[in-house]
């Protein structure tokens, strides 16, 4: 096999050690390790200079990252409002907050094809190339416009709704016709794969597509857990605990992931189960994520609203209830925070996968292991029926779980997290990366 060539909107930067949080680039980077192969997405600049639309060209141990800038208006039609606004909430099921905009569509289309452009030149005729996300529906047929004829794969990393949820985007059945040029499109869930093998169905369109739920790389996010729990960051988070359990919650601040849910489950926590008051501490890291699309900034003001109430009605003079950041914090120190947690909260409305769950179980102590707390609607939940599944949207179940961990006997703890740990150590990144890439080599689709 020749190179492989991957595509993303999000690309890490190779050179930063805080990386920006989300699932795409944490699973595709332990995939494309050891593997020659070039990366190719958005800088994450913005810039009105045509000449930094050409892609800026940086190796790293054996991989070489192809970026470009987006201009001002492709940053907020393609990014924020079609991406964003628009594909986010839709495959999110969320209709409600939906905007549609044709020249938001016109913009998105635009840099598809920029996208096309610029990376032609790089590619050899024996690359195979896989796309990534919901940013890139079309760049498939926009390759095959331009002579690609490379095997090209596509993986979804986000829910796909069913069709009666995806026609209401004006241009679905344009993106899906649009979809048949990739040889094969693999998505996080078998409910996924359903509902978009439905939708092609349904526009006349004939086209398999099949479920490859991605994984982490759990020795290398254990290893991080347990060489960093002395650093001046655990050691004050771990003494400021006073023996207190300790709950912990990790997301970008996306309403997918439930987290005022979250909150207002804890609150039954401690309104029905008042003996947890003053135990326990629950801290919420939360970085701001597309801080320029209007329903996030709503749900930021919601955060602050809810986390300060909540603190007020509950805190007491040497306690407080809830620690609530909005900033990232480097991987290795999360690896660890998750070591020292008690109970991990995962409560999305819907979500992909949510590699969350995964990095808690990696990064636990066999011999005293913590709790998992997972939402019915991640898509991880059907490999993870060992954490505690909850309805976020019932701050009850979620309290009642909440009580269940913190009270849970060794034994329990330690027979569901085996069971969850051999999960996580089977279903890997590099085994999700392969087994895709063999399926994409063996598919015979003639674009
Ligand atoms: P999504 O891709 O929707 O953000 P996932 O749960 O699949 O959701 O992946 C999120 C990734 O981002 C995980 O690897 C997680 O560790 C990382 N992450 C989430 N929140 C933070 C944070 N506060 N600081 C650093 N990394 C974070
Ligand atoms: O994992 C889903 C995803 O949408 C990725 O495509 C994206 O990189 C990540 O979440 C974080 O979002 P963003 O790139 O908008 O910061």
């Amino acid at each position: 096999m020749g190179r492989l060539i991957v595509v993303s909107n999000r690309v890490p930067s190779p050179r930063e050690r805080t990386q920006p949080a989300g699932g795409l680039t944490v699973g595709l980077k332990d995939a494309v390790r050891g593997v020659e192969s070039l990366w190719f997405g958005w800088s994450g600049e913005y810039s009105d200079d045509v000449e930094h639309q050409k892609p800026n060209l940086d190796k790293v141990e054996g991989v070489t990252y192809a970026t470009i800038d987006l201009t001002t208006e492709q940053h907020e039609r393609f990014y924020e409002n079609f991406s964003n606004g628009l594909l986010w909430p839709l495959c999110h099921y969320r209709i409600g907050i939906i905007d549609f905009h044709r020249e938001d569509l016109r913009v998105y289309r635009e840099v598809n094809a920029l996208f096309a452009d610029q990376l032609v030149p790089l590619l050899r005729p024996d690359d195979t190339i896989w796309v990534h996300d919901y940013h890139l529906f079309p760049l498939g047929e926009e390759l095959r416009k331009r002579g690609v004829k490379s095997k090209i794969g596509f993986f979804l990393h986000i829910p796909f709704p069913p069709w009666s949820v995806t026609r209401v985007l004006p241009c679905a059945a344009e993106f899906l016709t649009d979809m048949t040029s990739y040889d094969l499109i693999g998505v996080q869930t078998d409910e996924d794969a359903h509902n978009m093998s439905d939708c092609f169905h349904m526009c006349g369109l004939e086209k398999d597509v099949h479920a490859f739920p991605i994984g982490i790389d759990p020795k290398e996010f254990a290893e991080q857990a347990i060489s960093s729990l002395e650093t001046p960051e655990v050691n004050r988070l771990r003494a400021s605990l006073r023996n207190r359990k300790l709950i912990i919650g990790v997301d970008r601040l996306d309403y997918s992931k439930g987290i005022p849910e979250r909150f207002h489950g804890y609150e039954a926590l401690l309104k029905r189960y008042p003996e947890h008051i003053n135990n326990v501490i629950f801290l919420q890291i939360t970085p701001v994520s597309r801080g320029g699309v209007a329903s996030y900034q709503a749900l930021r003001r919601e955060l602050d609203e809810l986390a300060g109430r909540i603190c007020g009605d509950h805190a007491d003079f040497d306690w407080t209830p809830i620690r609530y950041l909005t900033q990232p914090v480097p991987r290795h120190i999360l690896a660890s925070f998750h070591r020292l947690a008690d109970v991990a909260l995962v409560t999305p409305l819907r979500d992909g996968m949510n590699l969350v769950a995964k990095e808690f179980v990696a990064a636990q102590d066999a011999e005293n292991p913590g709790a998992l707390i997972l939402s019915h609607f991640a898509g991880a939940a059907p490999e993870m029926s060992e954490a505690l599944l909850i309805n976020p949207y019932d701050s009850d179940d979620i309290a009642d779980a909440l009580n269940t961990a913190l009270t849970m006997p060794l034994d329990e703890r330690r027979r569901r997290w085996e069971t969850l740990d051999e999960e996580v150590t089977t279903r890997t990144a590099a085994h999700w990366a392969h087994g895709f890439l063999v399926k994409l080599q063996e598919s015979n689709d003639t674009p």
